[in-house]
């Protein structure tokens, strides 16, 4: 593709870009294709010979656009979000056409130091203590595993990463039953074994019942494990619930134990100064991840990732091969040392671009009102007779269920599934679920980049329709 090819094709895309955010509500919200069907308008084949890029596009719209679950479609309700926003797009165009490859400080500078003072912006925001240092990992996941990689060394005086496993299987990581798959998951990958993750019970507010930690630790150590790192979630994925950080920190800290917070979507939250409660306790803590791909209208991916002591993660992760030598070294901060991947992208403009467009004083408000918001739908839902709510609502997320009378537990189950698919088939909104105490729940999450109280107050009105519909 010549220069002026490309111009031609940017401009055009850069309309189509403007056009499909300024029409995104008009698409259906959840994609109606079925499997197999996108693979199957794709030739099996790469093309031998060079397509004008118009075809790419026509093909783009014909046979990608209907296979898209529309995210930004402020009728997006589901999961947790994965929001954008026009200054991260913007940033994101300049990143992929540097195309730098951010590996070492010497491999892009700018991007280094640049990722260095995102993180402590991001860290003095959400009300991190100023010693901490912050990297940019991919994912939450990619952050939780380096976490328990770190504490597993920390706790082994590196005795794995040298040796390999010989006490690994006596460790112990503890999570409430709430708590994200992907501490799980990190804790196959680390070798130290499913069947050492301990889930503590959780409270009424499905918050970590401390006093089971403490219980837990006590006769795990009385059996000869070895505790090793407490993840404590700030938000969790159902219900957004607290576990409360001060009480689990007391314990980490008694037992010489790391703590990890995951805070993937609530930590946006803490930018708010009414929500730094949730983070009581902060000095215990040794990790810390938060997403702003997900909250903070920074197109995915884009993780913060935080540590008490970066000596340790470096330690956990740094290799030195010849080809990656330099003559700064121990001056500057290779990120490649402070995570899984060798390679990584230039993510630290999007977040600059992102907090200098909005300013911290619009990030609140726009945080705020999702949360304002979140609690009018909570004071709708509970003034109906046949619904209830089933979670405090604490940020942005309320969890509740049709619940008609004359029906019994399974058959309540049974009409809530029913109501979820057929909303999420109308392509009008789209909710995804939970399983609170055994009871088939609903979760609105009203934390989209554009939504407003009328698109919840719409939805709201076609999910008892629908609800009333379907029971009658
Ligand atoms: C509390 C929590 N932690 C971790 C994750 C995983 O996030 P990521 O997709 O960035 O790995 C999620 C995803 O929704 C989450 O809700």
């Amino acid at each position: 593709m010549k220069p002026d090819e490309f111009r031609k094709h940017a401009h055009e895309l850069v309309e189509w870009m403007a056009g499909y955010m300024e029409n995104v509500e008009n698409y259906p919200v959840k994609s109606a294709v079925h499997p197999g069907d996108i693979l199957s308008k794709i030739p099996d084949n790469p093309p031998e010979q060079s397509e004008p890029f118009d075809s790419l596009l026509r093909d783009f719209n014909e046979i990608i656009m209907p296979g898209i679950t529309h995210w930004q479609n402020p009728n997006f309700f589901a999961y947790f979000p994965a929001n954008t926003s026009p200054p991260s797009i913007l940033a994101e165009m300049l990143v992929a056409t540097l195309g730098s490859q951010c590996m070492i400080w010497e491999t892009s500078p700018a991007a280094a130091e640049l990722e260095e003072k995102m993180m402590m912006w991001l860290r003095d925001l959400i009300g991190l203590p100023s010693g901490f240092e912050g990297v940019i990992q991919d994912s939450a996941s990619t952050a939780t595993l380096a976490a328990i990689l770190t504490a597993r060394e920390k706790i082994t005086d590196f005795s794995i990463n040298n040796n390999g496993f010989s006490t690994a299987e006596t460790l112990r990581v503890y999570s409430s039953g709430q708590t994200h798959s992907s501490v799980e998951k990190a804790v196959k990958i680390s070798g130290i074994g499913k069947a050492n993750l301990v889930k503590i019970p959780v409270r009424e507010d499905f918050a970590m019942d401390v006093e089971m930690l403490r219980e837990a630790i006590l006769n795990d150590r009385e059996r000869g494990f070895i505790p090793c790192c407490v993840v404590a979630t700030i938000g969790t994925t159902g219900t957004t619930a607290v576990d409360p950080l001060r009480a689990i920190g007391e314990i980490c800290s008694e037992n010489g134990i790391w703590l990890h917070v995951d805070a993937a979507m609530a930590g946006t939250a803490l930018i708010l100064p009414e929500f730094q409660w949730m983070i009581d306790g902060r000095e215990y803590i040794d990790s810390f991840v938060f997403n702003p791909h997900k909250w903070m209208f920074t197109n995915f991916d884009c993780t913060a990732y935080f540590v008490k002591d970066a000596g340790l993660l470096i330690k956990t992760f740094e290799l030195l091969p010849e080809y990656l030598k330099t003559r700064t070294r121990g001056k500057v901060n290779d990120y490649r040392d402070w995570g899984v991947p060798l390679g990584r992208r230039f993510r630290a403009l999007k977040i600059w671009s992102v907090i200098r467009s909005y300013g911290t004083e619009g990030l609140r408000e726009k945080v705020r009102e999702h949360i304002r918001i979140a609690f009018l739908l909570a004071e709708k839902i509970s003034m109906e007779v046949d619904f209830e709510i089933l979670a405090p609502v604490v940020i942005s997320v309320v969890c509740f269920r049709y619940k008609p009378v004359g029906l019994n537990e399974d058959q309540i189950n049974a009409l809530n599934e029913k109501l979820n698919h057929q909303l999420n088939d109308s392509g009008k909104l789209y909710l995804s679920h939970t399983v609170l105490n055994g009871k088939y729940t609903l979760r609105m999450v009203t934390a989209q980049t554009n939504v407003t109280i009328e698109h919840v107050e719409n939805a709201w009105e076609q999910i008892k329709t629908t609800a009333r519909r379907l029971n009658s």
